[in-house]
């Protein structure tokens, strides 16, 4: 058995079966005490939701968080964000100026304030109007010369996001860092922002409970090196560890 880099996202992916979690922490716990494994969570979530999910669940204490869908990176329980990816993310942003964009689109509604980060403006945007309001909003926000990205997650949720951030590219930081082999990474997840994640990854495992526009995404860029489990949530996570034959 080798160690490997465990990326995983937390709602409706690691999160969402009490039970399957329980068994999944500990084969993950033991593997990485026997071989090093490292373990990180990318989430949508702000540090401040992520720590109360980490109150409420049975969660580990990862090597490192990647939170606010890839644009702040937390090492080793640390509560400021690493400074090096932070630095990277702010070369022509400027989130003034996407507010003030945004503002003409009465269909955004603005997540709440524990949402809205420092590299990443969130709002509500239902599913029905949002293949119209989001490539003019796109459009609009490039013309004025912003480097931006917008990810729709789970026909709800619009993030603006710096151009070169998301969880994949955090990933991909965090991989280099550590310096390990891309076929030794697995990344895991269930929704739009995780797209990011499995299309910088040699492996990945899209849960059985995925919603529609990452099930979209895998139809659209099919490949043999992403599972798609039959399980929920983390058994759909140990399904998948089966299979690559990460555990034994
Ligand atoms: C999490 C975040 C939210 C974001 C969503 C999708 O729910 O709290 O701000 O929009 O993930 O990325
Ligand atoms: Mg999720």
């Amino acid at each position: 058995m080798k160690p490997f880099l465990f990326v995983t996202d937390l709602d409706n992916t690691l999160v969402g079966d009490d039970q399957a979690l329980t068994k999944l922490n500990r084969q993950l716990s033991q593997h990485r005490q026997e071989y090093g494994t490292k373990i990180v969570y990318a989430t949508g979530r702000s540090l401040t939701l992520y720590r109360q999910l980490q109150a409420d669940k049975d969660l580990l204490q990862p090597d490192a968080t990647i939170a606010a869908v890839g644009t702040e990176i937390y090492l080793n329980g640390s509560d400021t964000p690493d400074p090096a990816w932070s630095e990277k993310l702010s070369h022509k942003w400027n989130r003034d100026r996407i507010v003030a964009t945004t503002a003409h689109f009465a269909d955004l509604v603005p997540q709440p304030d524990s949402e809205q980060r420092p590299f990443k403006v969130s709002f509500f945007l239902t599913e029905a109007i949002a293949a119209e309001v989001m490539p003019q909003l796109q459009s609009l926000l490039e013309k004025q010369g912003l480097d931006i990205k917008l990810i729709y997650s789970t026909g709800q949720d619009l993030d603006i996001l710096p151009r070169h951030s998301d969880k994949g590219l955090a990933m991909q930081f965090l991989r280099q860092q550590w310096e390990i082999d891309p076929a030794q990474t697995v990344v895991c997840g269930d929704s739009g922002n995780d797209i990011a994640l499995f299309a910088g990854a040699e492996r990945g495992i899209i849960v059985g409970n995925a919603s529609y526009e990452l099930l979209q995404w895998h139809n659209d860029n099919p490949a043999d090196h992403h599972y798609l489990a039959e399980a929920a949530c983390a058994g759909g996570i140990l399904e998948g560890l089966n299979y690559f034959g990460f555990l034994e």
